[in-house]
């Protein structure tokens, strides 16, 4: 079917276009029969312009306009004039266009929701109708961020020397953190590929090779667990640089957010981050990822406690515990219900018991008062500024779970009391730094990296490696923004005995680590600069830069959190003769 091509788009007329006349292509939104005036919204990416046709003068128009239905595809010709009664909340909104004619382009079932974008319908049917969800301007704005962010970056890593380089998506398997998504070799049956976790032994070989900056916006695919902010599939700003150190990676890192923030949402945002090591971030918010928009900052209470009648405290103190609250200000009306909740909200951290203290109407009311004497209660009260109306919550434990625990506390206050709404429109950056090279993997009862098992201990460190492995610090860094991470790097090592001694302390044998990571072994021996980087999340940039709590929405087509596309209907199950050409067979 032929249609008349538009001369303008939906979004750009103006009262300065009074009287041109025009051509239009767009979606039917509303259609509007007044009697007197037929009035139909129509929508592309652009905007939303009004058309509007004449009975009186076209009775043909109006006649054929009664087919019209939402979702309709339609080209349209008439003249700009003014309107009536402008909308100011449209850019287009003083002007509409007087059809002398229109057609349909393409019809449209009855769209299972209204495309509009305050849209209160499940996510599940927006995802099935994903084509549908995404005509939607609310959800379209997300992409046009994320569009001008590749711009950004590009023009950024470009301007100061970086080259792109794009690494295999059909790579080794060598799982290390996430599990991997595993493709099979059809001409090398029984062999797999595996998706990369992230480019990061290629980046590494390439800083080996000469390439001196490397950058790569690139998908990464990891097996793991899915939330709100994680995707099977995702992307990043991958980053690595030849002979540096951590403040060049920081440098350069701040600069792309200082230049992001302004070219994107047009905000001065002030570097260099704040800095905080793992511990002290650990040890004030709980995390290391804190949410620094807001204080309600952790009291360490264990020297307060340690002698104390309360056996709980005491207790877990002398077997290497410690103690902590944050005061909730203004909570001391919290009901005994809604302490009940905290309580169970803070046992799903692992938490054994949730300690509380009031202050109300110039008294202490607690559970525990009376295994308190009035020194200890006095130093509990000063040390966390408490005064009349405020909430302590208190927990006990070991040293990372009581400051997660806390930690999770200080959030979920935040979000309960509205603190978190009112800093709704700040953006709180920094880098954690100093984080430990390894922890300690109860279920596999072995060392796995905290990182990856390619990142430099701190020379400071190296004697601990081998005497206490677990106190050892590692060249890494986190960049946190609102309590989000949104990147992270390392120095790596360079050194292949270094290489080989961190593969062996993570319990890989020596023919284990040659026959998982040969290659970067053997590739190490020939001139490795010094060289680290960074990986910056870029679904999570673009979602602080929408203010969206969800991944999905900064996503073309996502999967559900169990890993399901609703529209496609990935993974599906596949022919049996594919089956056979792969040499697999499924078990029952
Ligand atoms: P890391 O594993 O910390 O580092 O990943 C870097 C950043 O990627 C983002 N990210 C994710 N985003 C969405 N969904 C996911 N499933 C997901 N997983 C990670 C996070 C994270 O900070 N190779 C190293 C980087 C390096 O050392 O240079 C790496 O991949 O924002
Ligand atoms: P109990 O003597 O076990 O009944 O505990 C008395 C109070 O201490 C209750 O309010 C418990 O929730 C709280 N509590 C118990 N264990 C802990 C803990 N590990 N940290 C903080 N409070 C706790």
């Amino acid at each position: 079917m032929t249609f008349q091509k538009r001369t303008h788009n939906c979004g750009e007329l103006r009262i300065e276009n009074e009287n041109q006349e025009v051509i239009l292509n767009g979606w039917v939104a509303v259609v509007r029969d007044m009697g007197g005036l037929i009035f139909i919204d129509l929508r592309d990416r652009y905007g939303i312009t009004q058309l509007v046709i004449e009975p009186n003068n076209y009775p043909n128009l109006a006649e054929k306009s009664k087919e019209l239905k939402s979702e309709y595809v339609i080209w349209a010709k008439g003249t700009v004039r003014k309107r009536e009664n402008p909308n100011p909340r449209i850019p287009t909104g003083l002007i509409e266009i007087l059809l002398n004619d229109f057609s349909i382009i393409n019809r449209s079932e009855l769209p299972p929701f209204e495309i509009k974008d305050d849209l209160e319908t499940s996510e599940e049917l927006r995802l099935k109708y994903r084509y549908l969800d995404l005509r939607r301007h609310s959800l379209q704005k997300n992409f046009l961020i994320r569009h001008k962010l590749y711009q950004v970056v590009h023009s950024f890593f470009d301007s100061q020397s970086f080259i792109e380089v794009e690494t295999p998506v059909l790579m080794k398997s060598t799982p290390e953190g996430a599990r991997d998504f595993l493709v099979p070799s059809r001409i090398n049956k029984g062999r797999f590929y595996a998706l990369p976790q992230s480019p990061q032994i290629f980046k590494q070989i390439l800083m080996i090779s000469g390439f001196d900056r490397y950058v790569q916006i690139v998908k990464c695919f990891r097996d793991e667990d899915l939330r709100s902010d994680r995707q099977p599939e995702f992307t990043q700003i991958d980053v690595e640089m030849s002979f540096i150190d951590r403040e060049d990676i920081f440098k350069l890192v701040e600069g792309l957010f200082k230049r992001v923030w302004k070219d994107i949402l047009d905000i001065e945002i002030s570097i260099p981050f704040p800095r905080l090591s793992y511990n002290e971030t650990m040890t004030r918010f709980g995390s290391d990822k804190p949410d620094t928009r807001f204080q309600m900052e952790i009291v360490t209470i264990t020297d307060i406690v340690k002698n104390s009648n309360f056996k709980v405290f005491s207790d877990t103190i002398s077997s290497g515990g410690v103690v902590g609250l944050i005061n909730a200000k203004g909570c001391s009306d919290f009901s005994r219900k809604k302490l009940d909740e905290l309580a169970e909200f803070a046992k799903k951290y692992g938490a054994k018991g949730l300690a509380w203290i009031k202050l109300q109407d110039g008294e202490i009311n607690s559970p525990i008062a009376k295994f308190l004497d009035k020194s200890e209660l006095d130093s509990i009260i000063s040390s966390s500024n408490a005064e009349n109306g405020d909430l302590l919550l208190i927990i006990s434990d070991s040293w990372l779970k009581c400051y997660t625990i806390l930690g999770a506390l200080r959030n979920e206050i935040a979000k309960q009391t509205g603190i978190l709404e009112n800093v709704s429109d700040k953006f709180a950056f920094l880098w954690v730094t100093d984080f430990p090279l390894l922890e300690f993997d109860e279920e596999e009862q072995r060392y796995v990296s905290m990182h990856h098992p390619f990142t430099s201990p701190m020379d400071e460190d190296l004697e601990l490696l081998e005497k206490e492995p677990e106190k050892t610090r590692a060249k890494a860094y986190d960049i946190v923004v609102n309590g989000a991470e949104v990147g992270g790097g390392s120095i790596r090592i360079h050194d292949g005995t270094v290489q080989s001694k961190i593969f062996s302390l993570l319990g890989m044998s020596q023919t284990e680590a040659e026959s998982k990571f040969g290659f970067l072994l053997d590739a190490l021996k020939f001139g490795a600069p010094p060289h680290g980087g960074i990986a910056l999340g870029l679904d999570r940039i673009v979602m602080t830069l929408c203010g969206t709590e969800n991944i999905r929405d900064v996503i073309a087509f996502p999967k559900t959190t169990s890993g399901l596309s609703l529209m496609d209907g990935a993974p599906t199950f596949v022919e049996e003769k594919q089956l056979k050409e792969l040499g697999i067979k499924l078990i029952e």
